[in-house]
């Protein structure tokens, strides 16, 4: 037989420039700052996958049972919720007062939501003062949150457009950018005028990843790294929130939300049934309707509560226990460097890179766990432009809790945008790192004062997250 010459010079070629491409990043250099294991962000528990359902995995290790918790707490977060009564009464109670139809329209693929009605933002609103627990004062006739949905035959609380103004500016080396400031205005508000000294905070739902590692971090680890009056003298402080958990009816050390301002994910997951689609669970018994929204009062419900406590359980579970991706191109040059220069630039102070969970977690795979959420969990004063000008509990108008960085590079990947920050304004991670001021103006100076090439680099390792 006739040897096929034509395959076999394909064969040579394809060899020949993969000995090439090895041949010109030599592996020593490649691994200068190489850090064992540091690709596994979330250490022995990281999901190996970088697709756009990187963010939907459950961690690995968990026992048969939990696994199969996972997809059943997966369907409830997925599902969209119908309005009372219907024959599906499991899925049944959506409203009066919501925002989107299931938890998924707002954390997409388990991931990052856009500035968009029912895609993801929504608007916590209070009246200056604190309510019984030190959480914000609800308004008289909006309550905590804008309900930008209804079921029939009751009002929605009104809507919302965004009207963004740009500025632009300059690195040191001359290259623009230019930021975005949102402007809201609330329209077609149905409950009248609201309160003139009406605060509110707008806010995108975050990716789901690694939740249930965070809540497995002893307070300790936290406070280690709290400085609230900046002792150390470095201008970073990072401040503890500590909020009304209503399983426990204390005040707990705040780990969720954009401020810090939930203690659980029990907590959190029901707080969302009741706030965000309008399902009453036996944690928040009561409707979210205000004294004067008389149709929402008497709207038909879906059974008290609308989700049992056991399914209830199942999307806390399912919470509790979404991966974290795996980094990608964590060997390269340009992203080892840039690694490096992220240390220079002061952005660990509170983008700490490495906490090991505790020993307490009823989930017996998230105790022990080495992450490197790239966070501290604590607050910070980000500074005039960034802020809501919104106390939540302990966080001021102007503080932030430090978002982790784990999955950055891939929510693109999953969700086909890169919005960032708590209200979405920034559209890539150079706009997030510049909107950076108050206890990061230091940092985002430095990062200023880059090369182009230096930034490129940084980004790359943000990229890699
Ligand atoms: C209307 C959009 C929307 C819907 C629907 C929604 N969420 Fe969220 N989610 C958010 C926003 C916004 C935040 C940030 C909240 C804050 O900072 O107070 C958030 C935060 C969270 C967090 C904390 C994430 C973190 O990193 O701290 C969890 C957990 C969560 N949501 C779970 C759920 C579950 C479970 C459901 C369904 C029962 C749900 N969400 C439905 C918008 C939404
Ligand atoms: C003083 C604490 C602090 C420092 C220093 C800091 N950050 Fe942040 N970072 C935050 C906080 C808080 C947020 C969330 C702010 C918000 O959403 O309004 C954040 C958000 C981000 C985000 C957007 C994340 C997301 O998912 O939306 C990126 C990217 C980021 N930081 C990168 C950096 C880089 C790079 C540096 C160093 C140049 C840095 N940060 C320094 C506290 C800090």
């Amino acid at each position: 037989m006739k040897p096929n010459y034509f395959l076999l010079v394909i064969i040579f070629w394809l060899a020949s420039c993969k000995k090439d491409t090895i041949t010109e990043s030599p592996a020593t250099q490649d691994l200068v700052g190489y850090e064992e294991g540091e690709e596994l962000s979330a250490g022995i528990r990281t999901v190996n996958d970088q697709s756009n359902l990187a963010f939907s995995y459950q961690l690995s290790g968990l026992n048969p049972q939990e696994k199969l918790n996972f997809f059943v707490g997966n369907s409830f977060f997925n599902q969209n919720w119908v309005e009372a009564p219907s024959s599906t009464t499991a899925r049944d109670g959506l409203g009066p007062m919501f925002n989107a139809r299931s938890c998924a329209s707002c954390h997409f693929r388990d991931g990052r939501g856009e500035p968009l009605a029912n895609k993801g933002l929504l608007f916590r609103l209070s009246i200056p003062g604190v309510g019984t627990n030190g959480e914000p004062n609800a308004d008289i006739n909006y309550g905590g949150q804008l309900s930008d949905n209804a079921i029939q035959g009751v009002n929605k609380e009104g809507a919302f457009t965004i009207f963004y103004s740009e500025q632009s500016g300059a690195f040191s080396d001359g290259e623009t950018y230019s930021l975005r400031t949102p402007l809201y205005t609330f329209t077609g508000l149905n409950y009248g005028a609201m309160n003139s000294g009406i605060l509110f905070s707008p806010r995108v739902g975050q990716q789901m990843i690694g939740l249930g590692l965070v809540e497995a971090l002893s307070d300790n680890s936290i406070l280690a790294n709290a400085d609230e009056n900046d002792i150390n003298g470095d201008g970073v402080s990072g401040k503890a929130n500590y909020v009304y958990d209503a399983v426990s009816k204390n005040q707990k050390l705040g780990k969720f939300g954009w401020k810090a301002n939930v203690a659980n994910l029990y907590h959190q997951t029901a707080g969302a049934f009741l706030g965000d689609l309008g399902i009453t669970t036996w944690l928040f018994k009561n409707e979210n309707c205000t004294s004067i929204q008389n149709t929402c009062q008497t709207a038909i419900n879906g059974g008290t509560p609308e989700i049992d406590s056991t399914n209830l359980n199942f999307t806390v579970l399912y919470t509790r226990t979404l991966g974290v991706p795996i980094r990608r191109n964590y060997k390269d040059a340009n992203v080892l460097m840039g690694k490096m220069i992220f240390k220079n630039l002061g952005c660990e102070s509170c983008h700490k890179a490495k906490l090991i969970t505790g020993t307490n977690a009823a989930i017996n795979a998230l105790n022990n766990v080495e992450i490197r959420p790239y966070s501290d969990f604590l607050l910070h004063d980000m500074g005039t432009a960034l802020a809501d000008n919104r106390p939540d509990y302990l966080a001021s108008g102007a503080e932030w809790r430090t978002q982790p960085l784990w999955g950055l590079g891939l929510i693109q990947t999953v969700n086909g945008h890169s919005y960032l920050l708590h209200d979405g304004r920034a559209r890539t991670i150079v706009e997030a790192i510049m909107w950076h001021d108050g206890e990061a103006a230091n940092s985002k100076n430095a990062f200023k004062a880059l090369s182009k090439k230096e930034r490129d680099n940084v980004i790359a390792f943000l990229k890699s997250l």
